[in-house]
């Protein structure tokens, strides 16, 4: 099973410069086990060719409303008849004009006329025709109609100037659709999480931290948004790119994430502790680098202050998760952590099964019992945790 296994997409593409990054997504599409018609407008072939997406889907190309091909003659129809989303990439400023108004004078404005699937749309164009009123109007409309745009993002565009009209990159339209799949049921909640490792600093060069990769934490963001929450993630030092739609506060020192999660935290309605925060920091920070003398040395270590426990005594706590990564007695230590936190869910897992990887196994301690949830991917993994938690949230 992979991201998309069993999904039809229509692969819309119109005219515009931008026309070369759909062949990028039409791979990440088929490689991620959908399966894709792709539709080009005849301005589209003036930037690329139907042999790039036929050898990219395996699929034969559309372009010609006249297409005889189809042995029905309705390929305006029968194209996405079982479709599961119809992505239109880049979507011209003419093209979103068109769709604004209803309009079918080709293949592919007639698709999207035709259709009884989503359409989602990801706008390429110059920033003055972005800005442009006409545009903003009909920007307006396809969303009051229920059309999903997907960007545009700002920066440099094509015609040499920066601004918004900027069509986003592949991988990103890539997970937009992935995360447009994904049922909504954290939508109108507010999650915050902690991930990855802190680090305290013994000197200017030198520090206290640990293996926390953040990528369980960083997993579980990505799924609570996916699944339409509003998501902050306070994050320690670590080399992950931040999900999309997600606001990342970083951090270094276990202080600075305490600081930064009490900052955050009021109107949350979930706090993940996901974070591998270090129990003690050095007690003094030398101004500068230590120099070695030879001799044996002892370091004065302090507790640093414990950040899920401290927000689940607020007075009005989220619905608060802790992580157990244990090396033994998986069970016995995630429960007694669970209780002594006062905590209505734990993760456990053992460290050997998740710690650095990209796959994870875990079990959910909540006061109904234990759960576990099958080995996976840290991504299913954390889909798997956030559905559990909006489940728990409902029953409350
Ligand atoms: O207390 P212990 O470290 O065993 O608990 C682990 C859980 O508590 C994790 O969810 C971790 O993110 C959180 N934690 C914290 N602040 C600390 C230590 C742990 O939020 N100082």
């Amino acid at each position: 099973m992979t991201e998309l296994t069993g999904k039809r997409v229509v692969l819309g593409v119109t005219g515009g410069i931008a026309a070369y990054k759909a062949a990028e997504l039409a791979r990440l599409l088929v490689k991620a086990g959908a399966h894709v018609d792709t539709v080009l407008t005849e301005a589209a072939g003036h930037f690329v060719g139907p042999a790039t997406f036929q050898a990219l889907t395996g699929q034969p190309v559309w372009s010609d409303l006249w297409d005889q091909r189809m042995p029905n003659g309705m390929a305006h129809i029968d194209l996405t008849r079982g479709a599961d989303a119809i992505l239109v990439v880049p979507a011209s400023a003419d093209f979103l004009s068109k769709v604004a108004q209803g309009r079918a004078d080709d293949l592919l404005s007639t698709l999207c006329l035709a259709r009884g699937c989503p359409l989602l749309l990801a706008p390429a164009m110059n920033r003055q025709m972005w800005e442009n009123p006409a545009t903003q109007r009909n920007v307006a409309q396809l969303a009051a109609d229920g059309v999903t745009l997907l960007g545009p993002a700002s920066g440099e565009q094509a015609c040499g100037e920066s601004g918004l009209g900027r069509m986003l990159e592949a991988e990103e339209l890539f997970e937009d659709l992935v995360a447009f799949f994904q049922p909504k049921i954290l939508s109108h909640k507010r999650v915050l999480l902690t991930a990855g490792p802190t680090f305290e600093a013994l000197d200017p060069v030198r520090g206290l931290t640990n293996f926390s990769s953040g990528k369980m934490g960083f997993a579980l963001a990505r799924a609570c948004a996916e699944a339409g929450a509003t998501v902050t993630l306070v994050s320690g030092p670590v080399s992950l790119a931040t999900p999309r739609g997600v606001t990342r506060v970083d951090v270094r020192s276990a202080a600075e994430m305490h600081q930064a999660v009490l900052n955050a935290v009021d109107g949350n309605d979930v706090f993940i502790a996901v974070a591998a925060v270090a129990d003690y920091r050095p007690a003094q920070v030398a101004d500068h680098k230590i120099k070695k003398s030879g001799t044996p040395m002892t370091l004065e270590l302090q507790p640093n202050p414990d950040i899920l426990g401290e927000v689940a005594g607020l007075p009005q706590a989220p619905f608060c998760v802790g992580f157990a990564a244990e090396s033994q007695n998986l069970a016995a230590y995630a429960e007694g952590k669970r209780r002594a936190k006062k905590l209505p869910l734990v993760v456990g897992n053992l460290v050997q099964d998740g710690l650095g990887g990209d796959r994870n196994a875990v079990v959910l301690f909540d006061t109904t019992g234990s759960h576990p949830l099958p080995p996976a991917s840290k991504l299913e993994v954390a889909r798997g945790i956030a559905a559990h938690i909006a489940g728990l949230l409902e029953q409350r």
